[in-house]
C-alpha cells in the first residue's frame, strides 16, 4: 500500500514540474517577445510622437563624450564672429578638385566641425539635396566650409542624393535629410540649401532666427533682385522647432517649381513672419546651367499650390515614406543615398 502511495504521489509530482516547467519556457518566449516588440515601438511610431526626446542612434559615442567634456569649460562665441570678411568675390576655379577641398579644410571630419576655442551658439544642419551636378557640389564644398567656419558655426553638411529615374523631388529630398540628420544630432537649425547658389557675402549668417529666415535676396542672375516678392527659395533656414510645425515640405511636387511657394503658405498658414537680411548681404552667385534631365517644370504646381491649407497636416514629415539605400561618412560631407521607389 505504502508503495503505491509513494508511486501515486511521484507521478503526481512529475506531472507538477512538467507543468511548472512548460510555464516558464512559455512565460520566458513571451516576456522576450514583448520586450522586442516595445523595443520597437519609438521606430515604428516614428519620431514625430518623441520629437522632443529624439533618440540618437548613430552617435559615435566616444566622439561626442569628448566633444562635450571639450565643450563644457568653452565660452559662448560672440554673437558676431571677428573672422568675418563682408562681401568677395567668387571664384570657380575648373580644375579644383575634392582632394584639394579636403586639404584646405583640415579641421573638417566626417562632413562636421565646431569651432575649437569657443562653444557655438547653434548646431546647423546644411541640406543640400542633389543628382548628377557633382561640379556645382565641388564649387558650394570649397566656398561654404571655410565661410561656415568663418561664422564660428558647429555644422554638419548633408547631402541627400536622388537615386534612379524618377523626376527630381527637391522637397522631399530635404524632408528626409532633417529626417536622417537628427539621428546624427539634435541639429538647432536647418538650412535648406541649393547647390548651385554659393554666398556672397559672410555676413549672410547661416543661423535660424525667431522666424523663418530667407537668405536670397538677390543673385548675380538676376541683378541681385528679389526674384519676386514672396519668394521663398534657393537658401532658406529653418529651426528644428519652425520646421516640425509646418510638417516641412510637401511630398508631391516633383520636378521643378513650386514645392518652395507652398513652404511659404505652409509658414503663413502659421503665422510665421519670414524674414530677410538686408539686400547687400543676401547676395548669391548662381553657377550657370542647363535645366536637368528629370527636372522638367512641375505643370501641376498651381493645382498643388491651391490645396496646401487642405493637405498641409497630412503631407510632409508625417508621410514621408523612402528608401535609404546608403549613409557615407565623406570627409567633407555626410551623403544620404535615397530611392523614392513607391512614389507614383
Ligand atoms: C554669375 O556668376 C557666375 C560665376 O562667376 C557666372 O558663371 C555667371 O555667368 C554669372 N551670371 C550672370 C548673369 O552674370
Amino acid at each position: 500500500m505504502g508503495f503505491k502511495v509513494t508511486s501515486h504521489f511521484s507521478y503526481k509530482f512529475r506531472l507538477l514540474l512538467l507543468f511548472t516547467l512548460c510555464l516558464t519556457v512559455l512565460g520566458w518566449a513571451t516576456s522576450n517577445y514583448f520586450v522586442d516588440a516595445i523595443r520597437e515601438i519609438p521606430k515604428a511610431k516614428d519620431f514625430m510622437a518623441n520629437f522632443n526626446k529624439i533618440v540618437v542612434w548613430r552617435k559615435e559615442e566616444t566622439v561626442t563624450e569628448e566633444a562635450s567634456t571639450n565643450k563644457a569649460n568653452l565660452e559662448s562665441c560672440p554673437s558676431l564672429s571677428p573672422y568675418l570678411k563682408g562681401r568677395s568675390q567668387l571664384i570657380f576655379k575648373p580644375d579644383i578638385t575634392l582632394e584639394d577641398v579636403q586639404a584646405e579644410n583640415p579641421s573638417v571630419h566626417r562632413g562636421r566641425y565646431h569651432p575649437e576655442d569657443c562653444q557655438a551658439t547653434q548646431r546647423v544642419a546644411i541640406l543640400i539635396p542633389h543628382r548628377n551636378r557633382e561640379r556645382h557640389l565641388l564649387y558650394l564644398l570649397e566656398h561654404l566650409h571655410p565661410f561656415l567656419q568663418r561664422q564660428q558655426l558647429d555644422y554638419g553638411i548633408y547631402v541627400i542624393h536622388q537615386a534612379g529615374s524618377k523626376k527630381f523631388n527637391r522637397a522631399k529630398l530635404l524632408n528626409v535629410g532633417y529626417l536622417e540628420a537628427l539621428k546624427d544630432e539634435n541639429w538647432d537649425c536647418f538650412i535648406f540649401h541649393d547647390v548651385d547658389l554659393v554666398p556672397e557675402n559672410d555676413f549672410n549668417l547661416y543661423k535660424c532666427e525667431s522666424q523663418p529666415k530667407h537668405l536670397v535676396v538677390g543673385r548675380n542672375s538676376t541683378g541681385y533682385r528679389l526674384r519676386y516678392s514672396g519668394y521663398f527659395g534657393g537658401v532658406t533656414a529653418l529651426s528644428r522647432e519652425q520646421f516640425f510645425k509646418v510638417n516641412g515640405f510637401s511630398n508631391n511636387y516633383w520636378g521643378w517649381g513650386g514645392e518652395d511657394d507652398d513652404l511659404r503658405l505652409r509658414v503663413e498658414l502659421q503665422r510665421m513672419k519670414i524674414v530677410r537680411p538686408l539686400p547687400e548681404v543676401g547676395k548669391y552667385t548662381m553657377i550657370l546651367h542647363t535645366r536637368d534631365r528629370g527636372n522638367e517644370v512641375n505643370g501641376d504646381r498651381m493645382k498643388l499650390l491651391q490645396q496646401v491649407s487642405r493637405v498641409w497636416k497630412t503631407d510632409g514629415l508625417s508621410s514621408c515614406s523612402y528608401k535609404l539605400l546608403s549613409v557615407d561618412y565623406n570627409p567633407l560631407y555626410i551623403n544620404l543615398t535615397v530611392d523614392f521607389w513607391s512614389d507614383p
